[in-house]
């Protein structure tokens, strides 16, 4: 297939070009680098059936350009805003990056008749609630701004899919870990340490607790759901449904960088506004058409802490 990945040079497009590009498809990937980094893809640049483009997925005529000329069969939409502190504080940067983008690449689809649509969305959409989680889970109320952009962005993508007749498939993920991270607990901690190796200060009281999947699995994941899932509208949660608290990680990252490090807590339930707590994922609809992570989320935090430690 000729496909479009959008914000490929990030930490999970990079890596979803790395099995697609395995696959034998030939990829074009489109982004503007503001949060991910032309060394993610360094290894496959050169390479026959792939190209990259940087460019703003909001700038008009250079995307008109992309996909009069690249006759895609599929867009794979992961560019979006990752950083949800940056957008608590400017609420145009999810209104941007978050949701303008997709809707951007909704209209270009329809132009260019474009026929196939995956998504990646989040738990956030669902905001701060103690239920567990699945795909017909309501109502919808999220907390921050980056939510707010991906649950208008699905609000769309459901109505031109079913209005101009996309497939699509859309996979709500949690935590993600693992190589090339550009966030996340385990890159702050790693960085935090690696500047004081003798504390750590830790975003709350370390007891938020969320289900975290690492990157390859999540991969597989996607592409096990495209694959397999035939409807016209595919929505699909994807991760663990185990869990860990943010003091195990803190704990753990510190005994694989070989510290004797105390931890300060900030205090309070949760990181910065707009974070929540915790949550938990019913995996009940994945499981069934035949995907389950390769490893739970204490699994993929301990290994995402050795890859970025180079171990
Ligand atoms: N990492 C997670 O834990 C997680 C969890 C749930 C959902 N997601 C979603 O998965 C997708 C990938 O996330 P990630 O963690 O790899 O983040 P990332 O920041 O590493 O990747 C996003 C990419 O989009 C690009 N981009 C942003 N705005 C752009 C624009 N206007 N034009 C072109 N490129 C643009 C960035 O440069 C970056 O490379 C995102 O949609 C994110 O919301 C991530």
């Amino acid at each position: 297939m000729k496909i479009l990945v959008t914000g490929g040079a990030g930490f999970i497009g990079s890596h979803l070009c790395d099995a697609l590009i395995e696959r034998d498809n030939d990829l074009t990937v489109v982004d503007n680098l503001v949060l991910g980094r032309k060394e993610n893809i360094s290894h496959l640049l050169g390479r026959s059936g792939f190209e990259f483009i940087e460019e703003n997925l909001l700038h008009e005529e250079g995307m008109r350009t992309l996909f009069k000329e690249g006759h895609f069969d599929m867009v794979y939409h992961l560019a979006a805003n990752s950083d949800i502190q940056k957008g608590g504080k400017d609420p145009w940067v999810d209104y941007d990056l978050t949701f303008n983008t997709t809707f951007h690449i909704l209209q270009l689809m329809k132009e260019f008749e474009v026929k196939k649509f995956f998504f990646a969305s989040t738990s956030a959409i669902y905001g701060e609630t103690y239920d567990v989680l699945n795909e017909d889970y309501g109502p919808l109320r999220p907390v921050s701004n980056y939510g707010a952009g991906k649950l208008a962005s699905e609000a769309f993508i459901s109505a031109f899919s079913s209005t101009y007749g996309f497939q699509t498939w859309i996979t709500r993920f949690p935590n993600v870990v693992g190589e090339r991270f550009t966030h996340g607990v385990i890159h702050d901690f790693i960085h935090k340490l690696q500047k004081n190796p003798k504390e750590l200060e830790v975003l709350g009281n370390g007891e938020q607790c969320k289900p975290y999947v690492y990157v390859k699995d999540l991969v597989e994941g996607i592409l096990y759901v495209v694959e397999h899932a035939s409807a016209d509208y595919n929505v699909y949660m994807l991760g663990s449904d185990t869990r860990t608290k943010v003091k195990e990680i803190a704990a753990m990252v510190i005994e694989e960088m070989g510290l004797d490090a105390t931890i300060r807590y900030t205090g309070g339930d949760r990181g910065w506004v707009g974070d929540v707590p915790e949550f938990r994922y019913n995996l009940d609809r994945v499981n069934t058409l035949g995907w389950k992570a390769a490893y739970t989320s204490n699994e993929a935090v301990r290994l995402a802490i050795q890859k970025a430690l180079g171990k």
